[in-house]
């Protein structure tokens, strides 16, 4: 992995993943220490973040590098119209690995092909969030003790969510079931639901959350994504289309955990917090240590047997 770019989840093997979710528990129970002292992390993020930039930086930062970087690209000379390919030519020469997070699709592909250093995808529009999605499995690991064989629920803007989208692919590797609840504007994208059905998987699609509480192991709620959208008119249509209420988990299963990749907006009632199943505060907290494993893998400081 030393020296690669993550850009898509389907850019590691099973085992790589795996070794990532291993190392990352071994991280949890050591979060700090100075094994990459020598190398400097830059974080350029040209989309708004804040659990994505900061458990990045909070990962390296703990592990002694140095990091450098930008939160609002109008602050640096894309402002003047550099490209970003320039950009990404200009910062590789004071770093030992990106980290991008960009509003186009295909950014994050294109920028590790022009990139003498290894780019990590913080997030490439509504394509993909590799490192969110291994941070899903981690916490899907956790709570349920397995990934294989589960039901799987996935909530909201199914179309535009890119940790959706990373995360069902994975979860083709491990028998999953998916139940796959939107608004008929906001479905899955063909595509993905044809990498489901090439793997002899079932999925089953409703518009009702009731239909799903009661018979999954994992319900993964997320945000319709406002900015993704072309008309506001449509996006008012479906703004509202779910809240989670404890009264929908009256009959679920006793394992289930409530994941969201956050910011939540209004798809979970804050009553929720409180109860045992919701997950989502500490599923955040296992970004840091997924991203530590991830840097550290990278950057060559955990060689995979
Ligand atoms: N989950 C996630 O990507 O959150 P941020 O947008 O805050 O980084």
């Amino acid at each position: 992995m030393k020296n690669r770019s993550l850009i898509s989840i389907s850019d590691f093997s099973r085992e790589e993943i795996l070794f990532i979710l291993d190392e990352a528990e071994k991280f949890e129970k050591r979060p700090n220490q100075k094994i990459l002292e020598h190398f400097v992390v830059s974080t350029l993020f040209f989309e708004p973040s804040t659990r994505t930039r900061l458990s990045f930086e909070s990962a390296a930062n703990r592990l002694g590098a140095r990091v450098i970087g930008f939160s609002d690209a109008a602050s640096t000379s894309v402002k003047k119209g550099e490209s970003l390919k320039d950009t990404i030519l200009t910062v590789s020469n004071y770093c030992d690995v990106i980290v991008m997070r960009h509003p186009q699709e295909g950014s994050a592909r294109y920028a590790s092909e022009v990139s003498p250093v290894p780019v990590i995808n913080a997030g490439d529009g509504s394509n993909q969030h590799p490192t969110q999605c291994l941070l899903d499995l981690y916490s899907i690991r956790k709570t349920q003790k397995t990934l294989e064989n589960l039901n799987i629920a996935f909530v909201g803007d199914l179309k535009y969510g890119r940790t959706v989208h990373s995360l069902v692919i994975a979860l083709t590797q491990y028998n999953t079931t998916f139940h796959l609840v939107s608004p008929p504007e906001l479905k899955l994208p063909s595509a993905v639901k044809l990498y489901i059905k090439e793997r002899n998987l079932e999925y089953f699609q409703y518009t009702d959350l009731a239909e799903v509480a009661g018979k999954v192991d994992i319900l993964y709620m997320t945000r319709i994504q406002q900015e993704r959208f072309a008309d506001p008119l449509e996006f008012e249509r479906v703004r509202n289309s779910y809240v989670l209420t404890n009264a929908l988990l009256d009959h679920s299963r006793k394992n289930l955990r409530i994941l969201h990749p956050l910011p939540r907006v209004s798809e979970i009632h804050t009553d929720v917090d409180d109860n045992p199943k919701a997950y989502y505060y500490r599923q955040m907290q296992n970004g840091v240590y997924v991203r530590q494993a991830i840097l550290s893998a990278i950057l060559g400081a955990i060689p995979m047997k």
